[in-house]
């Protein structure tokens, strides 16, 4: 079986037991997830953070999001450019305004209203979503590849962060050379320094 194959089979089993975790479960798991995260010495020193908002059954963003805007942070979303299947990062001032749903319904940010990331190197701190991860940071995304093409892009590297719940921790992912790893793995239950292992 080839890697992709693992993988997307893996994609659906996780995703369908997410959807399974009662919506209370999840939004004091989000909860938890948020504060331990605002909590890390990477967020906290950090001036610019990339974030995503949630689709589906993942860990609920907003939270996070709302926070780094009272916490004075520069704040950017990713937007899906389908002409060049990569992610567009665009600064936003707030969550009212600023976004709206877009590719595959999730809230992105208004392209009209919201300056794009010019200089790839001022992010700081990146909050990625994904469908699992392990220990030591493989990351399993949605199977688009977004991540793995936008982090080696940019020229400051950035602290990866997943937030994740706990069922999304597995002992082994199908790992290819261009998966990009993530330095941390937070979730409701515990904080992982993925380079450790
Ligand atoms: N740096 C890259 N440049 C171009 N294509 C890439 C890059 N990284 C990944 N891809 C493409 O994205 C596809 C999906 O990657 P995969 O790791 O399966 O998805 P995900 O990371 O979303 O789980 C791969 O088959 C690969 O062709
Ligand atoms: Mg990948």
């Amino acid at each position: 079986m080839t890697p992709q194959i693992r993988k997307q089979a893996l994609r659906q089993s996780i995703i369908a037991a997410r959807e399974k975790m009662p919506s209370l479960e999840r939004a004091r798991a989000s909860q938890a997830i948020t504060h331990t995260l605002c909590g890390l010495a990477s967020y906290r020193e950090a001036r610019a953070v990339l974030a995503y908002l949630n689709f589906g059954a993942e860990m609920e963003t907003e939270l996070f999001v709302r926070q780094a805007l009272i916490d004075g942070k520069q704040v950017y979303l990713p937007k899906v450019n389908r002409a060049t299947k990569q992610l567009d990062i665009y600064r936003i001032g707030d969550l009212q305004h600023d976004v709206a749903p877009g590719a595959w319904e999730i809230r992105e940010p208004v392209a009209e209203r919201c300056e794009l990331l010019a200089a790839p190197g001022a992010i700081d701190f990146v909050l990625l979503p994904g469908v699992a991860f392990t220990r030591d940071g493989t990351r399993l995304g949605y199977g688009g590849g977004f991540y793995d093409k936008l982090l080696p892009g940019l020229s400051h590297r950035p602290v990866r962060v997943a937030g994740a719940f706990s069922m999304q921790v597995v002992d082994r992912l199908p790992q290819e050379p261009f998966d990009q790893k993530v330095d941390w793995l937070v979730t409701e239950h515990e904080v992982v320094a993925c380079g450790q292992f």
